[in-house]
């Protein structure tokens, strides 16, 4: 499985954490010692996560949907023959993974190409509710020539509903008779009220099984639908998930998401509670908005699973390579000893861009003739984490060999699997998000939503018993 001899390796993602190490990088390392036992006392994450697997669904959606993968392509197919824009409405899980996969595998101006040079529809994810921004996308596309992906896992999310009902109105104005067949639905099959729409008006409908919460769903209907309607290889993005699931269920030393997780564990307990992203690319920007949803939702949680207060979890901080060495860089050499920073490196990237020589008679920029874009870029990926490491911030690379459907898939995985360890390491349910509910709530009742009236009566009171401090 994980020998060199599998076909795979070449594509195997590696994770270097040698600058996490106090006798790397100095005191405020983690000492070797405490690595090696924590990598032994902390063993139950793993083999308590791998006996929920019946609970984790979405650590089998690389394998459990031959059916769905056809419903899938032919929805696609039926999209890219008929449409020329394909628009996503939904939020949080339910848009940052479709986004953080679209920009990863697809060119980065996709929309703007001509349509014989695009793999598909032109693909806009709306994952706010900020009118000017419904209002500016209704400019640019034609409803008769749309289609729009609907997509709430619980099927009552605020924003996603208010969107459906835009668009619902939009379309019976605009395209008339067969409106219908312009709204696919993707959500629970039995909870939630977007499956009552779907069924009362015969939308398509794709299903978020069972085990499978938003934030984890990237790799079932939610994000294979718009990755396959925009020319993803979506059995490729599986085929990495399940190699990297089986990277994992093998010995812990070896297992990269175990080892993440038990960095992240010990730097927390050392104080860093940041947690950094950095991707050297512009094609994993969104999957560090991604990764940061995954980590913070999962992992920022006030009680442990026995009800004791804990008010646990690691901030993620979203950053980009090399845009951010002017921007945050100065932070992490100078600033506290409060953070992680895991750089992303590609090892070959999709194309090269060479620096032409000009300019020869001013040295100090002619010295960039001849090299490249890459050559640059990824010499300042070195240069930063030999920046980072020598003022003795904590550190770690994960080196991508390329930016394919299987390498991002491989990563999705591998994200998933360490939050999921984390979790059981920190003795909290990561697959809840009790913490957002309130304001959800507090939004129901304000928009006068049956039920809310004793939650309104409570936002009044604590309105009223609240003294005004502004300026
Ligand atoms: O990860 C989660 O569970 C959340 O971020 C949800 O994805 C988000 O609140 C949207 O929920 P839903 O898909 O039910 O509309």
């Amino acid at each position: 499985m994980k020998s060199t001899s599998d076909t795979r390796y070449n594509q195997r993602i590696h994770v270097d954490f040698s600058n996490m190490i106090a006798e790397n990088i100095g005191a405020r390392g983690i000492p070797e010692s405490d690595f090696t036992q924590a990598m032994i006392d902390l063993q139950y994450a793993v083999s308590q996560t791998d006996s929920k697997r019946d609970e984790m669904k979405w650590r089998d959606l690389h394998s459990s949907q031959d059916a769905v993968l056809c419903d899938v392509k032919r929805i696609a197919s039926r999209v890219r023959d008929r449409f020329d824009t394909f628009v996503v409405l939904g939020i949080g899980g339910s848009a940052l993974g479709p986004i953080a996969v679209h920009q990863a595998l697809n060119h980065l101006h996709y929309n703007d190409l001509p349509h014989d040079k695009r793999n598909g529809p032109r693909l806009f994810v709306e994952d706010n509710v900020d009118p000017q921004r419904m209002s500016d996308l209704l400019d640019v596309i034609d409803p008769r020539k749309t289609a729009f992906n609907v997509i709430s896992k619980s099927g009552s999310t605020s924003e996603t509903m208010a969107q459906l009902l835009i668009i619902l109105d939009l379309l019976k104005k605009t395209v008339g008779e067969g409106w219908v067949s312009h709204i696919i639905a993707t959500t629970d099959k039995n909870k939630g009220n977007l499956i009552k729409a779907a069924q009362q008006y015969g939308f398509d409908t794709l299903y978020v099984p069972d085990g499978v919460g938003g934030r984890f769903s990237e790799l079932s209907p939610v994000g294979l639908l718009p990755a396959a309607v925009c020319g993803i290889d979506i059995d490729k993005l599986l085929a990495g998930a399940k190699y990297m699931d089986e990277i994992c269920t093998d010995e812990f030393n070896d297992n990269p998401a175990y080892v993440l997780a038990v960095l992240s564990f010990l730097s927390q307990r050392m104080g860093s509670n940041i947690s950094v992203m950095m991707p050297y690319a512009d094609s994993l920007k969104y999957i560090a908005d991604w990764y940061a949803q995954l980590w913070a939702e999962s992992l920022g949680k006030r009680y442990d699973v026995n009800s004791n207060e804990v008010f646990c979890g690691q901030t993620p901080v979203k950053s980009l390579g090399v845009t951010d060495q002017h921007s945050q860089v100065q932070l992490y050499t100078g600033g506290p000893y409060d953070k992680v920073i895991t750089f992303i490196g590609v090892e070959t990237l999709k194309c090269v861009v060479d620096i032409p020589k000009e300019l020869e008679s001013i040295p100090d920029i002619a010295f960039l003739g001849g090299h490249t874009l890459n050559e640059l870029l990824s010499s300042e990926l070195y240069a930063t984490r030999y920046a980072v490491t020598k003022s003795g911030h904590m550190n770690i690379l994960i080196s991508i060999p390329e930016v394919n459907a299987f390498t991002i898939g491989q990563l999705l995985m591998m994200f998933e699997l360490q939050t999921a360890y984390m979790g059981e390491i920190l003795n909290i349910n990561a697959f809840d998000q009790p913490g957002v509910e309130e304001g959800k709530q507090a939004t129901y009742a304000l928009l006068g939503k049956n039920g809310y009236g004793s939650k309104l009566a409570e936002l009044n009171a604590a309105k009223e018993a609240n003294k005004t401090y502004s300026v």
